[in-house]
């Protein structure tokens, strides 16, 4: 059989992994951050008629240049207090597009970009599959970021871009815009804030959007797949200096938003108090996670996503595989002795911390009197 390495793949290619959430069967899936909640009917109703009228129209290519949605999702994040305009939004299949997109005209063959690792794992793939090189940030030993060694990184290394993921994927903290500021202002190349999990952030946490007006080389990163609940749409966007925009055009491909996505976006949108409803109840979720926690001996980093990064375990790929076991599917991102569960409805809550429970009073009596604990 023919394996990868027959191939003549290209060398940054070699011996990486695809990105692989496993899909595996479980009665309660938190691992993937995404909201559980149903859609509301109106807007499956509403759902159906855009998507027919829509329909009506696919002998033709879409808006090339999406522009009504982007006019709604400008719309959305001026609800914030600050005023966004369609020229400043981009939006792509899914908020990976759209880094993909940033990586392709702003990092790409023979440049770099660097990220604070552990992050979303896309960065380094996405970074790596546009020919560029990604290199590690440091954190410190509690995930976050020390912004005077992290300034310093980034003037040794001078990337050509520096993602920041504020909150954090897989650690759950939002990054302080201090820091973003002064990474800024370290450099010259540009800096992208994945903002994926911002509606979830705690009371108090500013979005870098506050941050845009006079930063050209600021970039903010957003999507509908976690907060509004519409993973499978396929819709993430940016914020950024109409000059981002028209850089990227450069790299994007003709039509590459279907007109089906860009109408079922917009339907949506025009349901977006719906849709954010949920958002109190996935954060009052999470907040009850992280409560439970010491109660079975085990520490969290504090959250504003919608997941929780929990630990204390010797050996969290077996606490992983017990959970599945009872029906439980979390993630094992690879950080020894951590796992990242996704807040979900008061029945998952329930189901988790029973679960966790079982297996932590599993691990307490193997451990022998006196160990457990
Ligand atoms: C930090 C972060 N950014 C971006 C994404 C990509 O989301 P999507 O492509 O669904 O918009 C994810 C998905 O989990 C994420 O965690």
């Amino acid at each position: 059989m023919t394996s990868l390495s027959d191939l003549p793949l290209r060398p940054e290619l070699r011996g990486r992994s695809p990105y692989g959430a496993p899909q595996v069967p479980a009665r309660h899936r938190l691992n993937t951050n995404e909201n559980p909640h149903p859609l509301p009917d109106e807007l499956l109703a509403d759902l159906g008629a855009a998507l027919g009228e829509a329909a009506l129209e696919l002998n033709r290519y879409p808006d090339r240049d999406a522009t009504a949605l982007r006019g709604d999702l400008a719309a959305y994040l001026s609800r914030s207090g600050t005023a966004v305009g369609a020229d400043q939004v981009w939006a792509a299949n899914g908020s990976n597009e759209i880094l993909q997109q940033l990586s392709q005209t702003f990092v790409g063959a023979g440049r770099t970009a660097l990220g604070f690792t552990p992050s979303y794992s896309m960065h380094p793939l996405i970074t790596a599959a546009t020919g560029g090189t990604f290199v590690d940030g440091h954190r410190r030993a509690d995930f976050t970021i020390d912004t005077a060694a992290a300034v310093d990184q980034v003037r040794e290394v001078r990337p050509d871009l520096v993602f920041v993921t504020s909150p954090n994927n897989p650690t759950g903290t939002a990054v302080a815009l201090e820091t973003v500021t002064a990474l800024h202002d370290a450099f010259d190349g540009v800096v992208v804030v994945d903002e994926a999990y911002a509606e979830f952030a705690r009371e108090g946490t500013p979005s870098a959007l506050t941050l845009l007006a006079g930063r050209p080389r600021l970039v903010v990163s957003r999507t509908m797949s976690k907060a509004f609940g519409m993973a499978g749409l396929r819709l993430g966007y940016l914020a950024a200096d109409p000059a981002v925009v028209d850089a990227l055009q450069l790299v994007r491909l003709p039509y590459h938003l279907s007109s089906l996505t860009q109408a079922a976006a917009r339907a949506a949108l025009a349901h977006t108090d719906a849709l954010l409803a949920t958002v109190d109840a996935v954060k009052h979720e999470r907040d009850r996670v992280v409560d439970a926690l010491p109660g079975l001996g085990l520490t969290s980093v504090p959250s504003d996503a919608n997941f929780v990064l929990f630990g204390g375990f010797a050996d969290a790929p077996a606490v992983w595989r017990a959970l599945l076991d009872r029906g439980v599917l979390v993630r094992d991102v690879g950080l020894p002795g951590w796992l990242r569960v996704t807040a979900g409805t008061a029945e998952e809550t329930d189901a988790f911390l029973t679960a966790l429970g079982e297996v932590t009073a599993d691990l307490r009596r193997a451990a022998g009197p006196g160990l457990g604990g």
